[in-house]
């Protein structure tokens, strides 16, 4: 090892760059906060006509658009400017492809970000942030952000896991019940349940009539370890749910998912998970962090895990799948015998 760097000097290019990646994050929810990517979708503006339009100095909007533009996210011709294609497709409000939401809820957890070694130090934080109900706005963001995500999400998990031979779906913390949605969509005949806290829940019903699906799903509000699952369902999905709880709670959940399913029955965890070994995919990686800023018990499990835990559930356990990339999850699905 010292001889190979005697050789070939340490770079410093990856701390450079990681010591500056939130200005780019920044800039972009600046620009979404300002509405560059709504006004620019009535068609190309110079910096001078923008900035008139959303009330900006006129310098520091061109900075900011230029920055935009070196990042891919506008495309500059002469002195007009203009949205690029992921930003026309997923930056604009009102598109069925929005990803505002899902940034909202970044940019909400961009403070917390800042005490990670507070954080570090003391081991992990001691409540939820207010995402999950306390405070209003940021639980709609947290919600709406979860919505846009799954309905990406899902209907990659809908072609990964077939529930074509099932009548019962239980969603455990299924949020606004956009997985239990796209499975019904799928399904003609499947209906679901949908477990989830009470604040979230209550703002699951505007999306599930959108979506077309209302009648075919019951809402159980209430906290997944402790309210009353119903039984012999022959499906029931935990999705994004086990990074926000520690290994022994985790375990419980399935536990309790198993007692909830008919022999036969199929158990899917959905999840970012590291890979055995915890110390990749790097996502994963700070996803947990993200999780242990977030969440008690927060952190990210490894797939090993998992596949461990619901062996020890009495489970018939299939090998791990990944999403299709940019998405970082996986899918472990298991049939109780
Ligand atoms: C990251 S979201 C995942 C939502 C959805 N299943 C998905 O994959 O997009 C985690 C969900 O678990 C819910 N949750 C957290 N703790 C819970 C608890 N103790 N009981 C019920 N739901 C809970 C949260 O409200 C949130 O909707």
């Amino acid at each position: 090892m010292a001889e190979h760097s005697a050789h070939r000097p340490p770079d410093p290019t990856g701390i450079m760059t990681l010591a500056t990646a939130y200005w780019g994050s920044q800039t972009l929810f600046a620009a979404r906060r300002l509405g560059v990517f709504e006004a620019l979708d009535q068609g190309p503006a110079t910096a001078p006509a923008l900035a008139r339009r959303l009330a900006t100095g006129e310098r520091a909007l061109a900075l900011l658009l230029n920055a935009c533009t070196a990042l891919g996210l506008l495309v500059k011709a002469g002195d007009r400017y203009a949205n690029a294609p992921a930003a026309a497709a997923f930056l604009v409000p009102d598109r069925p492809t929005y990803m505002g939401d899902a940034l909202a809820y970044g940019e909400d957890v961009y403070g917390q970000w800042g005490e990670l070694d507070r954080v570090v130090r003391e081991g992990g934080v001691e409540r939820a942030e207010g995402y999950l109900g306390d405070d209003p706005e940021r639980t709609r963001h947290f919600v709406y952000g979860m919505h846009g995500r799954a309905l990406g999400v899902g209907r990659a998990l809908v072609e990964l896991v077939d529930l074509g031979d099932c009548a019962t779906l239980l969603d455990l913390g299924g949020g606004p019940g956009t997985y239990a949605a796209l499975f019904l969509q799928r399904h003609a005949g499947l209906t679901a349940t949908v477990v989830d806290l009470p604040p979230i829940a209550a703002l699951a019903g505007d999306i599930l009539d959108a979506m077309g699906v209302a009648g075919r799903v019951r809402l159980l509000p209430g906290d997944y370890h402790e309210v009353a699952l119903p039984a012999g369902q022959d499906a029931v999905l935990i999705s994004g749910v086990l990074h926000r709880e520690s290994p022994a709670r985790a375990q419980d959940l399935i536990a309790r998912a198993v007692a909830a399913l008919a022999p036969g029955g199929r158990l899917v965890v959905s999840d970012v998970m590291t890979a055995p070994g915890d110390d990749g995919p790097a996502f994963a990686t700070l996803f947990g962090l993200n999780m242990l800023l977030t969440a008690p018990d927060g952190g990210v499990h490894s797939t090993a895990d998992v596949t461990g835990w619901l062996t020890a559930a009495g489970l018939r356990v299939e090998p791990p799948r990944p999403f299709p990339p940019p998405m970082p999850h996986t899918v472990i699905t298991a049939t109780l015998p």
